[in-house]
């Protein structure tokens, strides 16, 4: 067994002898999540934050488990991906709106080749999402909708004339290999999932994830919170750690990578 001490800290209260910059620190971070070089693949990250009990949520929502550190690797991640995917029921629940990246880091993401703004794609195989809402009144660049050909077409035209980019993966769920290719096919191979716990649990059964970032906020929660991946039937997938980091508040930072398939 090792012990891990990789000590960063990311809150204001850090002792100062051991405290990076902020820009350090945020420098440091984007190199330790950056995507694999060859991106003639699509790499799928996908991101949570749990309370140490297992809890996603608190009342419905994630906002409750959030830390700095938490909130720096969430924004992080974001400024790293081409695409945020995530599932109907979580844009539903957290009203979601577009992806905002700040002056500097739409000029790293220019600079390296990437639109300065990554779209919001939602999975949602009956296309259940309010043309009204934020997702499409709050974003600077229109959301995708990965739909399935059972959605009804007049809630797809809707979305369509909110300004959705619609795609259309499988008959009435998208599998993990579906996604994946619907997402190839619009160049969009760094892929940030950011859950919940339904798409999760249907990437994990496919097989689709290489990757999985996991926050564990310093809190207990109990109540009846789902966990962060659940589907019908369990499936094994090998992970290896790639970092485990702190911070002084207790928030730890884990990132795990698929092993090679053979
Ligand atoms: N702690 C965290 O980091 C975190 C992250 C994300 C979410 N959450 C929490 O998780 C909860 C939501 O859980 P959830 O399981 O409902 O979330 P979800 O996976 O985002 O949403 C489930 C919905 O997404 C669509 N969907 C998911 N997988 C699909 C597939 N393979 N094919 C087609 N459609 C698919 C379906 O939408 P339609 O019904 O529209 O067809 C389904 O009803 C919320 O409380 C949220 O706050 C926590």
């Amino acid at each position: 067994m090792h012990r891990v001490h990789i000590a960063t800290f990311f809150t204001p209260d850090a002792p100062p002898s051991r405290e990076e910059s902020s820009e350090s620190t945020a420098n440091t971070l984007r190199e330790l999540y950056a995507y694999p070089e060859d991106t003639r693949r699509p790499w799928v990250r996908v991101n949570f934050v749990s309370s140490i009990d297992g809890a996603v949520s608190v009342d419905g929502v994630s906002g409750a488990l959030g830390t700095p550190a938490d909130k720096l690797v969430f924004d992080t991640l974001r400024e790293l991906a081409d695409v945020v995917v995530v599932g109907a029921g979580t844009v539903r629940a957290e009203n979601y709106g577009g992806v905002r990246v700040g002056a500097e880091g739409r000029r790293r993401r220019a600079e390296s080749g990437m639109a300065e703004v990554p779209p919001i794609a939602v999975v949602s195989a009956r296309a259940l999402l309010d043309p009204h809402s934020r997702l499409f009144t709050d974003t600077e660049v229109p959301p995708i909708v990965v739909t399935c050909t059972g959605a009804d077409p007049a809630r797809v035209q809707a979305l369509a004339d909110a300004g959705a980019r619609i795609v259309t993966a499988g008959a009435g769920q998208v599998t993990g290999a579906g996604l994946i290719s619907a997402l190839d096919d619009l160049g969009l191979r760094r892929v940030l999932c950011e859950g919940g716990p339904s798409l999760f649990g249907q990437l994990t059964h496919d097989d689709a994830v290489d990757e999985v970032c996991l926050t564990t906020a310093p809190v207990l929660v109990g109540g009846t919170a789902g966990r962060v991946a659940t589907s019908p039937h369990a499936r094994t997938t090998a992970m290896t750690p790639a970092h485990i980091l702190t911070d002084t508040d207790g928030t730890v930072l884990t990132r795990w990578v698929r092993l090679p398939r053979p």
